[in-house]
């Protein structure tokens, strides 16, 4: 398995991640700003495949028509000259002072139609450039205070305003889905739609759930303290993964967008395996862009962001390359199956058997040992664990 990115295994980059540079709340810019031409150039050298972004990344905010056209131009030439293409494209409605009550759901009705028309703008762009995913990640959605914030309310409003999206991509014909991105806090203290359980909930309220799914980042569910892992089973559970944020995360702190990898690296493994070899018949269980939403840290200079862009994607590939490792090892296998995890996709009831006939099965109540159970055989998943843990340290196979 080769360790050089190709275009072939997918990878993408946010115009803000390589873009950063390096604004914190307690300090401003370590680096300039780096331009979209430079920035598409550098990533296809690295093997990237596809470029995202915000509309404000590319075009500052307020711009007139002729700025805006002059920068959609420059990246289109960038484009035709690299080969990336932009796979997924996003709305900034968190950085301008208009929205700082949020965009959607702003209390400020004026506000909610203005972020309505960004966004509908910003839908055609997306659809001219041929890109088939359209992120809302709703950071400022949201309150501190609880008085403040008509939660029911403000759901209905993101209700009106994906409904009304959803009308516009399918009148136009424009072949694009929604793709709702979650985070549970910051830049507000509580965000609407904090997890991907809950934005899955959502979407099953909308007139057109099928044109929208979600966009899970592995910070964002970690910042909650959940399995990151286990929120993208879910989300491909109900069919809707349709787009994925890779990064880094340590532990319940602030949102800090690290390398993927360079946070919980055994949950890096398990999500690797996962929509690598999780799949029906052991092949990918995900085929959608691999997007990096990373920042490169503050302490880094210009060489020191391609540095970490290519971290990356070389992290992601070494993590590929162990799980496949991790599934070819016979004890590895063998583990499996004394801890009965192929098991658990064996129905719990027969074909056809009613609950008649499982009231009928005396072996299944009755004549069931229940009590052998203490001091019975264990699961044996603690040696399954060290196992993945000794491939994931490149000390097997
Ligand atoms: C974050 C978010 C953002 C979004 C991006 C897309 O780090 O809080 O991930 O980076 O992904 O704004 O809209
Ligand atoms: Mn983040
Ligand atoms: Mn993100």
């Amino acid at each position: 398995m080769s360790l050089t990115p190709t275009r072939a295994d997918k990878f993408s980059f946010g115009l803000w991640t390589v873009g950063y540079n390096g604004t914190d709340p307690f300090g401003g810019p370590t680096r300039p700003n780096l331009d979209v031409v430079e920035a598409v150039t550098r990533l296809a050298d690295l093997g990237a495949y596809g470029l995202t972004f915000h509309d404000d990344d590319l075009f500052a905010f307020g711009s007139s028509d002729a700025a805006r056209q002059t920068q959609i131009d420059r990246l289109k030439q960038a484009l035709a000259d690299t080969g990336i293409i932009v796979p997924m494209v996003t709305t900034n409605l968190f950085s301008a002072p208009v929205f700082k009550d949020g965009g959607f759901t702003s209390n400020d009705r004026a506000v909610r139609r203005f972020a309505l028309r960004k966004v509908l703008r910003n839908i055609d762009l997306a659809a001219e450039l041929g890109a088939k995913t359209f992120v809302m990640w709703g950071g400022r959605e949201g309150a501190e205070y609880d008085a403040a914030k008509d939660i029911r309310s403000a759901l209905g409003r993101y209700r009106e305003a994906v409904n009304l999206l959803g009308d516009y991509v399918t009148d136009k014909g424009y072949d694009i889905r929604f793709a709702i991105e979650p985070k549970p806090n910051e830049p507000r203290g509580d965000i609407l739609l904090p997890t991907v359980g809950h934005a899955i909930a959502f979407i099953n309220t909308l007139e057109r759930p099928e044109l929208v799914g979600v966009n899970p980042e592995v910070g964002h569910e970690q910042m909650a303290g959940l399995n990151f892992t286990a929120g993208i089973a879910q989300a491909l559970d109900a069919g809707k993964l349709f787009h994925i944020d890779l990064n880094g995360q340590r532990g319940i702190k602030y949102d800090q967008d690290l390398v993927f990898g360079h946070g919980d690296l055994q949950n890096a493994f398990s999500l690797v395996d996962l929509l690598e070899n999780g799949g029906p018949d052991g092949g990918a269980a995900y085929d959608g862009p691999r997007h990096f939403d990373y920042k490169p840290s503050r302490t880094e200079d210009i060489t020191g962001v391609w540095t970490s862009a290519a971290a990356n994607m070389r992290t992601y590939l070494l993590l590929k390359e162990r799980a496949a490792a991790f599934r070819a090892d016979p004890e590895v296998q063998e583990a499996l199956a004394a801890s009965r995890v192929p098991e658990l996709a064996v129905p719990t009831l027969a074909a056809g058997e009613s609950y008649d006939d499982l009231i009928a099965d005396r072996s299944a109540f009755e004549d069931f040992d229940a009590a052998e159970y203490l001091g019975g055989k264990g699961f044996g998943f603690v040696h399954l664990q060290q196992l993945a843990l000794e491939h994931l340290l490149g000390a097997r196979g």
